[in-house]
Parts: C-alpha cells; sequence; structure tokens
C-alpha cells in the first residue's frame, strides 16, 4: 500500500514519458476516450500476450474494480456492465462499458495485467479519462416539399458503441404511407453515427404533420426535436359558403370561397348564374358580395395558387321568394261537377286556398295539397260548381300571396262523351283487326289477284308497301260492290286456293266492319 503511494506520487512528479521508458512491458492505451449517455464505449488496450486482465478505476486511497473475471469483487455500479474484449493471447487487453451513465464521467481507468503472476504489471500510470456526453437524436427533413414528391427525412443519432448502435423509432403522421427506411452507420472522428432516412410520398395530407424520432438505448430513451412537415399543395376540396342564414329574394349575399392549399390562394375565378346568365370574376378576394339575389342563382369558385387550381361544387342558393300560382293551374267542370288544381311555386311553400264566387267558406268541397316538385305545393278542389263559376285560387306564403282566377274548361256530359269514346273504340279495334289480317295474309302469301287478298287490300291507308303494286286489281268507285263479291268469293278462293279457313273469318270480320264504317261515312258525308 504505502509503496503504491509513493510510486503513484512519484509518477505524478516525474510526469509520464520517463515512466513510460523505464517499464520493460508497454501498454498502449488513449488517454481519454468519449462515451454517449445509454451507449456502450470501447477503451482500445494493447499489451503483449498475457493471460488476462483487470481494470480498476482510479482513486487515490482504493482499488475499486471495474472489471475481473471474479464479479462479486467488481463494484456494484460496474456489475455486469463491463467486460474484456479480443484475445489475450493476442495482447488485446481492450474494455468494454455498457449503458454508460452521466455518473460514469470523468471515470479514469487503467488495467492491470495478470494479477496472479509475479510479471504481473498495474498501469495506474497510465489511465483512460472517460467523457461521458449526452447526445440526442437529430431529425432533418427537407424544407420545401411539393405534394406528389419523395421525401427524405433523416433522423442521426451520434453513439460511442460500434458494436451495436441504438434502435431508432419514428413517430410520424399515419397517412405517411409506403416509406421506405435507410440505414447508415458511420465513424465521425472518434465516435459512431447511425443515420436512418425514410422516404415517403408527399401527400397534402401530411402537410402541417409532426414527426420525431426517438433513439432507444437499452436503459434510456432520447427524443429527438418535432419538426413539422411543410408540403405545397395545389387548392384541395375548395368549399363555398353563404354568409347568411337564409336570403329572399332581390337580397344581397356575401359569398366565402375557403379553399385548402399551401400556399394560399393568390387568385380567385368566380361564377355565378342567374336566371340562365351567366358571369364569371377574376379577383383576388376569397370574399365577393352578390346583390340583387334572384331565384335559380348558383355559384362557384376556383382557387389559384403557384401548384395549381382547384374548383368548389357549384352552390344554389335557396332564395325565398313569394307564391306565383303556375298557368298549368286550371278547372274542368262537367255538368255541375267541378274539379281544379292549383300549382303554386314559393318558398317557403305555399298554402292554397280556393273561393267559388267570392265564396271561401267551401265546407262541402274537398281540398287536397300535395307536393310535386322542391317550392312546387299543388292543391285540388272539387265540388258542385254553377257554369259560370267564378273560382280563384289564392297560394300565402310569408313573403306574399297570389291571387288567380282558373279558366274553366267545360267538358261534354258523361253520356255523350261515352258514345265518343265507344264510337272511337270501334274504330280502333277495326283498324286492329285490319292490320293484323293484312300482316297475316303477307306471311301466307296466296297468289296476286286471289279475291280473298283484294278484299284486304280495299283497306288501301294500312297496307304495307310491298302490296301497294297489288291496289289495281281495285276500283275505289265501286268499293261496295268490291266488298260484296270479296265476301261471296273469298272463302271459296281463300279454302279453294289455300285451304286457309280461318283468313277467311278474320277477312269476313273485317269486311262487317268496313262495310258498316262506310255505311256511316256515307251517313255522315251525305249532303
Ligand atoms: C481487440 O479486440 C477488439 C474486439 O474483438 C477488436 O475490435 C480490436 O480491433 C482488437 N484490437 C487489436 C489491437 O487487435
Ligand atoms: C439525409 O441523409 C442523406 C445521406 O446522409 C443526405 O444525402 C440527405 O441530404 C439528408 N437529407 C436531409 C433532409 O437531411
Ligand atoms: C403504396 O402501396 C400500395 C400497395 O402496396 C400501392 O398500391 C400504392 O401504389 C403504393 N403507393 C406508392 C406511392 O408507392
Ligand atoms: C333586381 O333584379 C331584378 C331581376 O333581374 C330586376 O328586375 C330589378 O330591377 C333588380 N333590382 C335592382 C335594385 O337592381
Ligand atoms: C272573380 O273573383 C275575384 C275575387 O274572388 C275577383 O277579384 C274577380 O274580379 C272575379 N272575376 C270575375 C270575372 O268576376
Ligand atoms: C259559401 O258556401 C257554403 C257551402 O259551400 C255555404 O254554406 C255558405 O253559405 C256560402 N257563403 C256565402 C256567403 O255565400
Amino acid at each position: 500500500m504505502g509503496t503504491t503511494c509513493l510510486l503513484r506520487l512519484l509518477i505524478m512528479s516525474t510526469g509520464f514519458s520517463v515512466l513510460q521508458q523505464v517499464r520493460s512491458w508497454g501498454i498502449t492505451v488513449p488517454k481519454t476516450v468519449t462515451a454517449v449517455e445509454g451507449s456502450c464505449v470501447v477503451v482500445p488496450c494493447k499489451t503483449k500476450t498475457h493471460v488476462w486482465a483487470t481494470w480498476y478505476q482510479y482513486a487515490k486511497f482504493s482499488y475499486p474494480k471495474v472489471y475481473d473475471r471474479f464479479l462479486p469483487s467488481v463494484e456494484q455500479q460496474y456489475r455486469g456492465r463491463t467486460s474484456v474484449l479480443g484475445s489475450a493471447a493476442e495482447g488485446n487487453c481492450t474494455l468494454l462499458i455498457r449503458n454508460i451513465k452521466r455518473e460514469d464521467n470523468n471515470l479514469e481507468v487503467y488495467v492491470w495485467i495478470d494479477p496472479d503472476s509475479p510479471a504481473t504489471q498495474k498501469y495506474y500510470d497510465q489511465t483512460v479519462r472517460i467523457y461521458v456526453e449526452r447526445q440526442s437524436p437529430i431529425i432533418t427533413i427537407q424544407e420545401q416539399i411539393v405534394e406528389g414528391d419523395i421525401f427524405q427525412a433523416n433522423c442521426s443519432i451520434i453513439h460511442s458503441c460500434p458494436l451495436s448502435p441504438p434502435s431508432l423509432k419514428w413517430t410520424r403522421s399515419q397517412f405517411m404511407e409506403n416509406s421506405t427506411l435507410m440505414e447508415i452507420n458511420k465513424q465521425v472522428q472518434l465516435l459512431w453515427m447511425y443515420t436512418e432516412t425514410l422516404h415517403g410520398l408527399a401527400t397534402y395530407k401530411l402537410h402541417n404533420s409532426t414527426m420525431r424520432c426517438s433513439a432507444l438505448f437499452s436503459d434510456l430513451t432520447l427524443e429527438s426535436q418535432q419538426v413539422t412537415l411543410n408540403i405545397l399543395y395545389k387548392p384541395v376540396t375548395v368549399m363555398l359558403t353563404l354568409k347568411k342564414e337564409s336570403v329572399i329574394d332581390g337580397d344581397n349575399v356575401i359569398m366565402e370561397c375557403a379553399a385548402n392549399s399551401n400556399p394560399s390562394p393568390h387568385t380567385y375565378k368566380w361564377f355565378s348564374r342567374q336566371m340562365g346568365q351567366n358571369t364569371i370574376i377574376n379577383t383576388t378576394d376569397g370574399k365577393l358580395l352578390f346583390e340583387n339575389i334572384t331565384q335559380k342563382t348558383s355559384f362557384s369558385c376556383v382557387a389559384y395558387n403557384d401548384i395549381g387550381e382547384g374548383q368548389s361544387d357549384w352552390v344554389d342558393l335557396d332564395v325565398q321568394f313569394a307564391p306565383t300560382i303556375l298557368p298549368e293551374s286550371s278547372c274542368h267542370l262537367r255538368g255541375e261537377f267541378l274539379k281544379c288544381v292549383c300549382q303554386a311555386e314559393a318558398f317557403p311553400d305555399a298554402s292554397i286556398q280556393w273561393a267559388i264566387d267570392g265564396n271561401d267558406s267551401l265546407s262541402s268541397s274537398v281540398s287536397l295539397v300535395s307536393k310535386n316538385y322542391k317550392h312546387i305545393v299543388s292543391g285540388e278542389l272539387s265540388g258542385q260548381a254553377q257554369s259560370q263559376a267564378n273560382v280563384t285560387c289564392t297560394a300565402t306564403n310569408s313573403l306574399g300571396k297570389h291571387t288567380k282566377q282558373l279558366y274553366l274548361n267545360k267538358m261534354p256530359t258523361q253520356s255523350s262523351f261515352s258514345i265518343w269514346l265507344g264510337a272511337l273504340l270501334l274504330v280502333g279495334i277495326a283498324l286492329l283487326f285490319g292490320s293484323a289480317a293484312v300482316i297475316y295474309r303477307n306471311r301466307h302469301r296466296s297468289p296476286p289477284g286471289s279475291v280473298c287478298n283484294t278484299a284486304i287490300l280495299l283497306r288501301p291507308l294500312s297496307v304495307s308497301e310491298n302490296m301497294q303494286g297489288e291496289l289495281r286489281y281495285n276500283n275505289p268507285q265501286s268499293l261496295s260492290t268490291q266488298v260484296e263479291d270479296t265476301q261471296s268469293n273469298s272463302c271459296r278462293a281463300g279454302s279453294d286456293s289455300e285451304g286457309d279457313e280461318p283468313s277467311c273469318i278474320y277477312d269476313n270480320d273485317v269486311v262487317e266492319e268496313l262495310r258498316r264504317s262506310r255505311a256511316q261515312q256515307n251517313n255522315t258525308t251525305a249532303p
């Protein structure tokens, strides 16, 4: 003990160089080593071939062990954290200290080679001082990123452990898809730098999102600063909003065009469509006043920035307006039965009142109200009325009212109407059967000039084109006689030539029909 102290004093006073030359057994260690908190540190040590080495902490009056083969003899704060690397046979006495702590700063260590051997060497004159520094990961991103670009973000951590860098953890936006990583670990001066490079696709959703990274040492986690992504993108989601709750016909409105873009739009193009008239306004204002708004007004805007442009949806203003009774409104009077429909366009929806000859307490009449289209209300009235009745419809909403006398369509009574309908129906049936027969005949063609054919061809207008040539067999003047002949001959001719009885039957029906209508025609056209 005493001799050691004396020796140490001697070393201090005389200096390293002198003593080192005195030594027979040399050693190579650095004077200082920089360690990074949380990381490991390697203290290189080279000497002659030996069996084993023990490392001590330099202390004035004691010999605290930093590393020993016999673990319990190692100081508590170093136990399990230290080891000697390399092969003793090759003279390698390198010390490794893991999980460097802040308290390890300024630690001074020296090696003791082969402590059991008579040739033991204590190198407390060759101490290595360990400086501990804290290094946080550093995150860097490109300053300007344009949407669509593949951008880079680097996270670097300086460490002192050549054996293993810390792992890095990225905290980033969920919108960062398909990113790829690249890793490099390189020596910078006496330390190491481990870098991960993240490549990501820039999307507008990433704008203003934050990123950070953390270095995970075994006992310590260190966070980087937070960076905010600045991504330039053209206007997306351009929104046009009305700065008013409700708009009344003739109002002035302020429209605001808000675009999600970076940078903000520098110009806007406004589209307005009022009563079918289109207007385009170019301005730098995102807010615009529109005067005298009428019904059926729509707006849209386009926002421009340096990256591109974006257009809003068309916004249809729901302008409130007083009722108008539509021209479709009218009445039908059949005998004394009145039926009226009144359609009114208004917003808010109109209510409909009826009056007959100024009497608006129409208790016996039924009035239905239904809604057909947006802002169009339809009212229905039915009841008894005189043919001279003055029927008025009044549509009212909060903005006004509109009264209109409805036109009275006088209809024929039910009985005469049904006769007309019957007559029409008969003619219709006749035509239908006629054309059916023609088509049938066409398919089962009999030789031209056959009597059955001519019977059909008597109704020239419905005959198809390919039959037209056969018209010459007819004599329009003697229509009735022809018909007579046809009837008598056709069945024979038809059945004889083709055995086609059903066609004859149809023909006969048609002929009957024709004859009847001819007779009717003769009656009506007769002077
Ligand atoms: C000593 O051993 C360590 C660990 O195996 C190695 O990295 C280092 O290069 C060796 N030193 C010499 C001088 O051989
Ligand atoms: C990231 O690191 C790579 C390689 O070290 C370098 O080329 C690139 O410029 C770095 N990018 C940023 C944004 O720092
Ligand atoms: C991301 O990956 C998906 C699926 O793997 C692929 O469809 C998409 O195109 C990729 N996007 C980019 C920008 O690479
Ligand atoms: C408002 O517009 C209507 C229809 O376009 C027009 O008749 C009216 O004169 C306008 N009023 C004002 C104050 O401009
Ligand atoms: C019908 O009645 C309305 C009021 O109910 C009245 O204003 C209008 O003059 C009348 N029309 C006729 C032709 O009498
Ligand atoms: C109006 O008509 C109702 C029945 O439709 C009738 O009871 C009432 O007396 C009439 N009022 C007037 C003033 O004519």
